[in-house]
Formats: C-alpha cells, structure tokens, sequence
C-alpha cells in the first residue's frame, strides 16, 4: 500500500500540512509520500490519495486543479481525500457569523464530488506578510495601505486537527477489508 499526498503550496504553509500528513500516515506503517502537485509520476503507482492545496480567493491553486482534472480516472477508482489550507486567524466563527471552515470551504470541492472522495478538510493556513509577493493579487495587496490589509497575520495551522485527519486516513485504509499490502 502507497499513499501519495500530493499538494499545491504558494508559500509552504499547504507544504508543511502535506509533510506533516504523510510522515503521519508513514509512522503508521503504510508507505505515504508528500509530493508537490506538479512534480508527481506515474500517479497510478499509488493505492490511495490525499491530495491538497492553499486556497486563494475561495479556489485551490491552478496547479491543484490542473492535476484533479488531468488524474481524475486515477483519483476516482481509489480512496481519495481532499484537503486546503485557508482561513486565517483562530476565530472558528467569521465576521458574518457563520462557520469558519464552510465559509472558507473551496468551490473545488463541489466540483470533485464525482470523484466520490472518502472526506474533506479545512485546515487554518499561515500568512507572513514579509514573504516576496507571488502572484498579481499579492503584489496590488502588497501596494495598498497597511490599514487596508485585513488579513491575519501568522501561523494558525493546527497540527492536532493534521495529525487527526491523518489518522482517519490511516483508519479507513487499515479497516477490515482494505488491509494494507
Ligand atoms: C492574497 C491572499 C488571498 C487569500 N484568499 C483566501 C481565501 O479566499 N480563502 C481562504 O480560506 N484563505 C485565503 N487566504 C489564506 C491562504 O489560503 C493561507 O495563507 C494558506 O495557508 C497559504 O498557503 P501556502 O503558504 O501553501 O500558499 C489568502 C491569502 C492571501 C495572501
């Protein structure tokens, strides 16, 4: 059994939940590697995938899309779970008054419905405004006043909910009936 974690990262912070989630699955004893999306091989070698991305203005990375679209046949005939790095900040409830992580839910994940994946997850991401601007978007943010960037500055990823959907992972895949090989 191998688990490829594959991951779309603009400045580490989706890097870093990918890393975290393979060595995850690895410690368990199932063979899993975290591979950025467009560096990937030979994607049928693979018995299951986790497969995530930051998330920019309510969408996965481009890269991310790319590589469902091009893998969906792949994708759809083994246990796949999807996860993205996005909202910012601690609060689980967001200045409308709804739940943090259905607002910040990507449109992509509709979309990747009809690869019938075992689960989703929202993971917090990290923001450092001091990381060179990659990206249209970041460099007009960049030039607008400090007063106007509203975004929450720092590392919020939190690896006991990482280390959790890891372990469901593992769960699912060493469940009665899909023993590890
Ligand atoms: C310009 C910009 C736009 C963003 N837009 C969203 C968004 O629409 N929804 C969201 O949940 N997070 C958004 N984020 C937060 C990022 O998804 C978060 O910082 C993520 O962890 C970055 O991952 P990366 O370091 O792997 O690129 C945005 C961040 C920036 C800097």
């Amino acid at each position: 059994m191998r688990v490829l974690v594959a991951y779309a990262s603009k400045h580490g912070a989706t890097a870093g939940i990918a890393d975290r989630v393979a060595e995850r699955i690895a410690a368990s004893g199932i063979e899993a590697e975290s591979v950025e999306v467009t560096k990937v091989r030979n994607v049928s070698d693979y018995d299951a995938y986790v497969v995530g991305s930051a998330v920019y203005m309510s969408r996965w990375m481009k890269e991310a899309a790319r590589f469902v679209n091009s893998h969906g046949d792949d994708l759809a005939d083994k246990p796949l779970w999807l996860f993205s790095s996005g909202p910012l900040g601690e609060d689980l409830i967001d200045d409308k008054g709804r739940d943090v992580f259905e607002s910040s839910r990507p449109k992509d994940f509709d979309e990747l419905k009809a690869l019938s994946p075992v689960d989703e997850r929202v993971f917090f991401g990290a923001y450092d405004p001091e990381a060179p601007a990659k990206g249209m978007a970041e460099k007009l943010m960049k030039k607008m006043p400090a007063s106007a960037r509203t975004l929450p500055v720092g590392d919020f990823r939190d690896w006991d909910a990482i280390d959790a959907f890891a372990d469901e992972v593992v769960d699912a895949l060493t469940r009665e009936g899909s023993t590890p090989v």
